[in-house]
């Protein structure tokens, strides 16, 4: 049975397109930079970025480590969002690898860090104290889009207490897209950005960490320390420009049917959803925590996968249709049409 997965979207499958692309890709060692089509992407997501350069990379978390071990030094510290993946979800990887100390914040409704917090958290000139070198922030968080206004407010804030400003950009495009704005409005902004591939963009591998020359080839040297100097990735890097090149407008589908699949579950009275909060491609439903484990069950047995316990988070992406999304809004609809539920 073919799934429709709602899990995230980074489960997309690559296209026929990215297949063909991926088994003509020409390629080169990059680790010695000669692969052309890894090259090729670099200079792309740069230039689609405003930033001088850009890294290919395996993954986002790995682009995010990259550039927090490329801004900070051992015993420094990033101010980063309570629930950001690049606190919350990295395996503490910055601690870990980069001996650098986070100072969680929580997030605004929003999905923004307030800056007056922030400004709280920056430790003074003191050995007592890590020193904050960082800001990072999330865009989109949790599907919301930063305004861009925020954006340069950050940057301001960034530059007034000497802070490097990083966005994990995993779905700048999503964000860019709602906005009507080229993804460079946004991340210029930015000291580094990084994107990912592989999710709403439909790439099967991969991320561009884009930032200052200087930054990037910082971050080139700590990704071959990691093991992540790959050789011939142009295959998997020819994936990445069909997904820059042709699947950035698209991502409006995915917002209009997540939208849609909003609207069709607030129809539901067991179902805690606002359609008004659905800026992109996720939606997040609460219902009864026991609740949460029949539905998903009921679901995978009609051929649809979700997540989450108390909150779950629906994502559309490329491989999700608006019929999918019709035929998921009926599948719950019978789940709770059930006697007893
Ligand atoms: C906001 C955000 N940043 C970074 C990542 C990390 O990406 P990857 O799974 O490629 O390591 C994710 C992954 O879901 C994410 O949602």
């Amino acid at each position: 049975m073919e799934m429709i997965d709602l899990r995230s979207d980074t489960v997309t499958k690559p296209t026929p397109a990215m297949r063909a692309a991926m088994a003509k890709a020409p390629v080169g060692d990059d680790v010695y930079r000669e692969d052309p089509t890894v090259n090729r992407l670099e200079e792309m997501a740069a230039e689609m970025a405003c930033h001088e350069a850009a890294l290919f990379v395996c993954s986002g978390t790995q682009s995010n480590l990259l550039a927090l071990m490329s801004h900070c030094e051992r015993g420094d510290e990033y101010i980063a969002g309570q629930t950001a993946h690049v606190y919350r979800y990295e395996g503490g990887g910055a601690a870990v690898l980069g001996s650098i100390q986070p100072q969680p914040l929580d997030f605004e409704e929003d999905g923004s860090l307030d800056l007056e917090k922030a400004a709280r958290a920056v430790k003074p000139d003191d050995y007592h104290c890590a020193r904050t070198r960082l800001l990072c922030l999330e865009n989109t968080q949790a599907g919301k889009v930063l305004p861009l206004d925020y954006l340069e407010r950050a940057a301001a804030f960034a530059r007034e207490h000497r802070l490097g400003l990083h966005l994990d950009g995993a779905r700048l495009f999503n964000a860019a897209v709602k906005l009507h704005v080229p993804a460079g409005e946004i991340a210029r902004h930015c000291d580094s950005v990084s994107v990912c591939l592989s999710k709403g963009l439909g790439a099967p591998v991969g991320s561009v960490l884009c930032g200052r020359r200087e930054l990037v080839e910082k971050a080139r040297r700590w990704r071959k320390v990691l093991g992540g100097g790959m050789r011939q990735a142009g295959v998997l890097a020819a994936a990445g420009i069909i997904a820059l090149s042709g699947h950035v407008a698209r991502l409006a589908e995915d917002h209009e049917n997540a939208r849609t699949l909003a609207l069709g579950l607030a129809e539901i009275g067991e179902l805690s959803v606002d359609p008004t909060a659905v800026q992109t491609n996720m939606v997040f439903v609460s219902l009864d925590n026991g609740r949460t484990a029949l539905l998903t069950e009921f679901l995978r047995q009609q051929g649809i996968l979700i997540s989450g316990r108390e909150t779950i988070r629906l994502v559309t992406h490329l491989d999700v249709t608006t019929e999918d999304v019709h035929t998921v809004i009926a599948a719950i609809k019978a789940f709770f049409a059930q006697a007893g539920r």
